[in-house]
C-alpha cells in the first residue's frame, strides 16, 4: 500500500442530465478518488481508535499503529507547502445517517480536503453552487480516500446521501443500490490561506 502504487480509481460517476461537458472536466480534474487506500487491517485499527466514546470527535494524537497511516494520507493528499490542521475530524454516521449539502468554510479550512471512508460504501453528491442543475453522484467505497480541491472543493456543495437515496445510475441508466450502513469518515484538512484566495 505504498502511495506511489496507487492508481486513481475510475469510479462510477453519474452525471445527472444536463451536466455541461466543460463543468464535467472541471469537476473531474478536481475530485480524486483512490480505492483501497488502506488495508482491511488498517481500517480495523483506525476504527478501534477513532471511535472511543464520541460520535463526532477531533483527534490530535493517534497511536503508533495508526499515526503512520494518517501521515501517509496527509503526505499523499496535501501539497508540501500546505499547513495541515492539527486536528483530524472523525465522523460516525449511523446506518440511517447522512451529511447535508455544504461547502467546507473557507475561513476554517484550506484548499484541500481529504476523506478516508471506513466500514461502508456510500454515495457522495456534488451540486454546483451557482447552477443547481449541475449534479454529479460518485461512489465512495469503503477504505477509499477521496480528495476535494479546486472546483469540487469550492464550486460544488458535497453531501453523503441517505442509504435509501444511495442509488447510482450507470451510463445505460441502470440503477445500482448502494447499501450504506454505519460509516466512519476521517477528514483531514489544511489551514486556510490567509491571503484570501478563496476561489480558483
Ligand atoms: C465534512 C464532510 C464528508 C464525508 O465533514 O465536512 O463533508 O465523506 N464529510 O464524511
Ligand atoms: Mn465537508
Amino acid at each position: 500500500h505504498a502511495p506511489h502504487e496507487l492508481q486513481l480509481t475510475a469510479i462510477p460517476y453519474h452525471y445527472h442530465e444536463g451536466f455541461l461537458p466543460e463543468t464535467r472536466e472541471q469537476f473531474q480534474s478536481s475530485f480524486l478518488i483512490y480505492d483501497d487506500f488502506i488495508s482491511v487491517e488498517e481500517e480495523q485499527s483506525l476504527f478501534n481508535e477513532a471511535i472511543s466514546n464520541f460520535r463526532e470527535t477531533e483527534r490530535k494524537h493517534w497511536n503508533a499503529h495508526n499515526l503512520p497511516v494518517i501521515q501517509r494520507l496527509q503526505k499523499f493528499a496535501f501539497e508540501p507547502h500546505l499547513k495541515l490542521l492539527p486536528y483530524v475530524h472523525v465522523l460516525d454516521l449511523a446506518p440511517q445517517g447522512y451529511i447535508k449539502p455544504h461547502i467546507d468554510s473557507a475561513r476554517f479550512c484550506g484548499d484541500i480536503v481529504a476523506v478516508l471512508s471506513l466500514l461502508s460504501d456510500s454515495v457522495a453528491r456534488f451540486v454546483h453552487d451557482q447552477s443547481k442543475d449541475q449534479i454529479v453522484d460518485c461512489l465512495v467505497r469503503q477504505r477509499s480516500l477521496y480528495v476535494m480541491k479546486g472546483s469540487s472543493r469550492y464550486d460544488f456543495t458535497h453531501e453523503i446521501l441517505r442509504s435509501e437515496d444511495s442509488i447510482l445510475k450507470d451510463p445505460n441508466d441502470n440503477e445500482r443500490k448502494i447499501d450504506k450502513t454505519r460509516r466512519i469518515s476521517i477528514v483531514c484538512r489544511c489551514e486556510p490561506d490567509v491571503t484570501i484566495r478563496h476561489k480558483t
